[in-house]
């Protein structure tokens, strides 16, 4: 059973919707200005709506289970410049409401860990990226448990066939977090 609900939606878009990591983490990547990005567990659609600014012709598909999430994710893309290319969707990572090889760029900020089932969310992610598209792993404050646990991640990644081509630990105004740019390994 998930601790997310509507009324955790609406307490975590209130203190953290707008949250530096969803801002900085998109800073940190090559996006092409016709990508298709996915954002799975995307809370209020801070990512989507920052890296719009250089997807500037590309999809910003926001997948999230909860339904209070995602219509906040609405509102908040209302009156945005990208609002028409903003497409926020109801479902979890083990069952995205995605089409097949449609994604240039998974992202999952911050909402790996909450994922209820990784080896079925990750097999998703496999199934909609395009060959050669990219998964993007955001960890606030970086893997609890320190290095043991970021190679049983990384370990984790590999047996759903993930190969990490990127790692990162950024630390930029007063936020700390791990990134990890991932494909489907050859
Ligand atoms: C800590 S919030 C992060 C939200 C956003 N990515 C951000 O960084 O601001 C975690 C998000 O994961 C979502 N979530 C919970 N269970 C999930 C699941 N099974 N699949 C995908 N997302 C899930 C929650 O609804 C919530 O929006």
């Amino acid at each position: 059973m998930s601790e997310w609900t509507a009324e955790t939606a609406e307490w975590y878009a209130a203190h953290y919707g707008e949250y530096a990591t969803n801002r900085l983490a998109v800073d940190a990547l090559e996006l092409p200005n016709d990508a298709v990005i996915v954002d799975v567990g995307c809370g209020a659609g801070a990512a989507l709506r920052h890296a719009s600014q250089r997807v500037t012709t590309g999809a910003l598909i926001g997948v999230d289970p909860v339904p209070r999430m995602v219509e906040i994710a609405r509102e908040r893309a209302g009156d945005h410049p990208a609002a028409a290319r903003l497409d926020f969707r109801i479902g979890p990572a083990e069952k995205l409401p995605v089409e097949d090889s449609l994604a240039d760029f998974v992202f999952a900020f911050d909402s790996f860990d909450h994922w209820q089932d990784k080896a079925a969310g990750l097999a998703e992610v496999g199934r909609i990226l395009r060959p050669g598209g990219q998964l993007v792993v955001v960890k606030d404050g970086g893997v609890p448990g320190g290095a043991k646990a970021a190679k049983a991640f990384v370990a984790e990644l590999a047996k759903a066939g993930f190969a990490v081509v990127r790692t990162e630990s950024i630390a930029v105004e007063d936020v700390a977090f791990a990134l990890w740019v991932c494909t489907a390994a050859e």
